[in-house]
């Protein structure tokens, strides 16, 4: 699928990675409703890009709020066909810390907005998506997900953020070979370290270890990377049920 057939949902796509694949998207002549919690950026992103996207008031946890961005894309621009999981949350905390162990409701909360959220988008956007006219290719639909290295080498206090992203990895090769017979293909990015806002609360130490630890190029992933990785996918069909990692080749360290 050519990037200018595209009709997206990009969760997150306020800001960072997923406000990259929307600016790529709609540069190569594509539309994208943004479904981001985020409306104060929403709405300068709608400001920017203008006609070709759209944004809902989204919280991926949410049921209603899912199926109103699937709806608005239907109404607006006539359909959907690709769907960038990008909206998440990372946070650092042990599981014993000094002031004992880990609050439950904290480890639950990153795992409902990164796993259970990525989900709750793919399970309505696949049903939508399920209903196109298939290509030439017999292709209905193309999901990715985002997850992280930290799926595979998660430092510590990671416990959450490790568990929701290996929950994604996981859970996509089940979910690519049940939408196979919908011609919906669904893949994984992991990503190394990118420049985006949610790594600039990183202290400055733990941010250089990470540069210093990514062997090359060593320096963060710029979200343009990410976007160029996303076009990649959409537009090479036999691209399915894999997660790639963009990451310079770094391999965590415990801290
Ligand atoms: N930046 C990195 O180095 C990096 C590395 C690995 C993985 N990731 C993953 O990439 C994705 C994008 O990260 P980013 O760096 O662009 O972060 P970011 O903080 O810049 O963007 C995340 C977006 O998700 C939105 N969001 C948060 N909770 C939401 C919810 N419940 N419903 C809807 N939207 C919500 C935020 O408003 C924000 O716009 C995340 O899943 C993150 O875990 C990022």
């Amino acid at each position: 699928m050519k990037l200018n057939n595209v009709i997206a949902l990009v969760t997150g796509g306020v800001s960072g990675l997923g406000a990259a694949c929307v600016r790529r998207i709609v540069s190569n002549g594509g539309k994208a409703v943004i479904a981001d919690i985020n409306e104060v950026g929403g709405n300068a992103i709608l400001d920017e890009l203008g006609d070709v996207v759209r944004f809902y008031r989204t919280d991926v946890r949410r049921e209603d709020d899912v199926q109103g961005a699937i709806d608005l894309a239907a109404s607006e621009f006539g359909g959907l066909n690709v769907v960038i999981n990008c909206a998440g949350i990372a946070t650092a905390e042990r599981a014993v810390g000094r002031d004992g162990p880990q609050p439950l409701e904290h480890f639950q909360r990153v795992i409902d907005v990164n796993l259970v959220g990525s989900f709750n988008v793919i399970r309505l956007a696949g049903a939508y998506m399920s209903g196109n006219e298939p290509t030439d290719d017999g292709e209905r639909g193309v999901i990715i997900n985002t997850a992280s290295v930290a799926a595979f080498d998660g430092q510590i206090g990671q416990a959450a953020y490790s568990a929701s992203k290996g929950g994604v990895v996981a859970m996509m090769l089940p979910i690519a070979r049940e939408f196979a017979r919908f011609g919906i293909r669904v893949m994984t990015i992991a990503p190394g370290i990118f420049e985006t806002p949610m790594m600039a609360g990183l202290p400055e130490k733990a941010r250089q270890s990470l540069i210093e630890q990514t062997q090359f190029p060593s320096r963060l992933g710029q979200p343009e990377e990410y976007a160029q990785l996303m076009q990649s996918i959409v537009e090479n069909v036999m691209l399915n049920g894999e997660v790639i990692r963009l990451d310079g080749a770094i391999r965590m360290a415990p801290k």
